[in-house]
């Protein structure tokens, strides 16, 4: 099944979305995005997926970042479903669904784009569309991929974290340790010689002493944010 790997450009795509046909680098214009797709419109664990992603639409949004869903279904039932999840969100009637939703009841686009899930069949034995995340920076390579089974629901906090690394990382040259969060120390990477690293980093940099000796601990204060 073909796939993308990291750096890779993402297909420039077009497709029928709900919010009309939409050709994927026009779409998302000098934004971030985050396109991610789904096993089936209707379906329990999609459903709450997909009203987490559209409370935390206006954070992504502040971050210069689009979402864009897709699943297997046609844009008939998608129209549908966005009902339903907005109803699951509880909100305020007459509310629209935040992001597109890409019809590809011909599974056209997630074959393509390595999105499939082979051990997850519908009721026809046809396989569907496996959890899958792809952040796409403004220069429309893919920066991060995320899959998991149709049985694991994802966390989207977790995306938004991702989201402010990625974006933090792109501009300066630093790493985020485990379970980062904005505002805590960053990580020097070994790639930087300690000299270097005393000129780029004047907040300090900040070593911790280990049993082998080696200085590879290297912490500093997270530079400020750019403004994407
Ligand atoms: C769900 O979204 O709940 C789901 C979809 C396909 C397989 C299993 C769960």
């Amino acid at each position: 099944m073909p796939g993308m790997l990291l750096g890779d450009i993402v297909p420039n795509f077009e497709a029928d979305s709900t919010f009309g046909r939409l050709k994927l680098h026009d779409f998302l214009g000098d934004s971030w995005g985050v396109l991610f797709s789904h096993p089936r419109d209707f379906t329990p664990v999609c459903t709450t997926e997909l009203g987490r992603a559209a409370q935390l639409s206006p954070e992504f949004s502040r971050r210069n970042v689009k979402l864009i869903a897709l699943s297997v279904d046609s844009l008939q039932d998608h129209h549908g479903w966005s009902k339903d999840i907005l109803a699951y969100n509880n909100a305020e009637s007459g509310s629209e669904f935040p992001f597109p939703i890409i019809a590809d009841a011909g599974r056209h686009l997630v074959e393509t784009l390595g999105m499939l899930d082979p051990e997850e069949k519908d009721q026809t034995g046809m396989p569907l569309s496996a959890r899958c995340v792809f952040v796409i920076g403004p220069d429309k390579k893919l920066k991060l991929s995320i899959l998991y089974p149709a049985t694991t629901g994802r966390n989207f906090d977790e995306i938004l974290r991702v989201v402010d690394s990625l974006q933090l990382t792109a501009h300066n040259r630093v790493a985020t340790p485990v379970d980062w969060r904005p505002g805590d120390s960053v990580m020097v990477p070994p790639s930087i010689p300690e000299q270097e690293a005393v000129t780029l980093f004047p907040a300090g940099v900040y070593t911790r002493d280990l049993p082998s000796g080696k200085k590879y601990l290297r912490y500093t204060p997270q530079p400020k944010p750019h403004q994407e």
